[in-house]
């Protein structure tokens, strides 16, 4: 699914950074290229190792380092990636992302990327309300950032709140929404409906059948994985009952309640509505 992709995934000080171990793993075997950056902290957590083997690339925390199998490493791994998830994604990142600091190899490289950026944020649940990361947050959001919301829960801290990190499936998802398929949706706007049909008899009973809607869930679900691609699942009997879609079709101006079939709207020279 994601073959020929390059996914770079950001991990900072936080004790979510074992999740990514796991989410290194998925995209691997979803067959992406994963490169992962660490901040030095965030070895303080997990360790390159546990990265560079479950990635077969090497693990990049230093800037500076001259072993990068890159010649300017974080220039050369930002122009290659499709994608880049900060996850999980510490306050003092975020800060630094937000205000354009770029002083180690994860925010540097950030700063380099024009591909859709993703942060995670993961942290205690009074640092998350800190009005400080709230505007932050906002900023990268204005910056084109996707901020994926984190989950309520019990913490690390042992607090209960906002701040935990999302499950590893939620992450891979929007990496999947982002890059799996190609953005030939973008800008379009579509309505699916779903459901059964109903078709009035007299103004009291109607013939309907047995539809579930499941039919209209699908293309729901390629939807979502399609980017820029804005939709509308209604049910076909809502439609029918708000719209009129059923009377439209007969000929009759939805619009118009006097309408009777063959108005100016209608089309029907038989129509004694108002207005024709
Ligand atoms: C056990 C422990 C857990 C931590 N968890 C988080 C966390 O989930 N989120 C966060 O923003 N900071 C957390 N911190 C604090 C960060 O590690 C600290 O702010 C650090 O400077 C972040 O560095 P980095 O952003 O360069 O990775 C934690 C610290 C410790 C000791």
């Amino acid at each position: 699914m994601l073959k020929g992709k390059t996914v770079v995934l950001g991990v900072t000080g936080s004790i979510a950074a074992y999740k990514m171990a796991n989410v290194a793993s998925m995209l691997v075997k979803l067959h992406a290229d994963v490169h992962v950056i660490m901040t030095e902290n965030a070895c303080q957590f997990i360790t390159a190792v546990t990265f560079e083997t479950l990635t077969g690339n090497k693990c990049m925390v230093d800037t500076f380092d001259r072993n990068f199998q890159f010649h300017v490493a974080h220039i050369s791994i930002a122009k290659k990636a499709d994608v880049l998830l900060v996850a999980p994604a510490s306050a003092n990142v975020i800060g630094k992302l937000a205000n354009g600091i770029a002083d180690d190899m994860l925010t540097t490289t950030a700063m380099a990327c024009t591909c859709q950026k993703i942060v995670a944020p993961a942290m205690n649940t009074n640092m998350y309300h800190n009005p400080i990361l709230q505007d932050n947050l906002k900023k990268l959001e204005g910056y084109g950032f996707t901020v994926i919301a984190p989950e309520k829960g019990l913490l690390a801290c042992r607090d209960i709140g906002d701040g935990k990190m999302p499950s590893e499936d939620v992450l891979v998802g929007h990496i999947l929404r982002e890059i799996a398929h190609e953005k030939d949706l973008a800008g379009m706007k579509v309505i699916v409906t779903a459901g059964p049909t109903q078709e009035s008899v007299d103004p009291v009973r109607y013939i309907t059948n047995h539809s579930t809607g499941k039919m209209g869930y699908e293309p729901v679900t390629i939807f979502i994985l399609a980017p820029g691609a804005f939709f509308v699942l209604a049910f076909l009997s809502a439609l029918q009952n708000k719209f009129k879609i059923g009377a439209a079709k007969r000929g009759i101006d939805p619009s118009n309640p006097d309408c009777k079939g063959g108005c100016a709207s209608c089309g029907n020279s038989m129509c004694s509505g108002k207005r024709g």
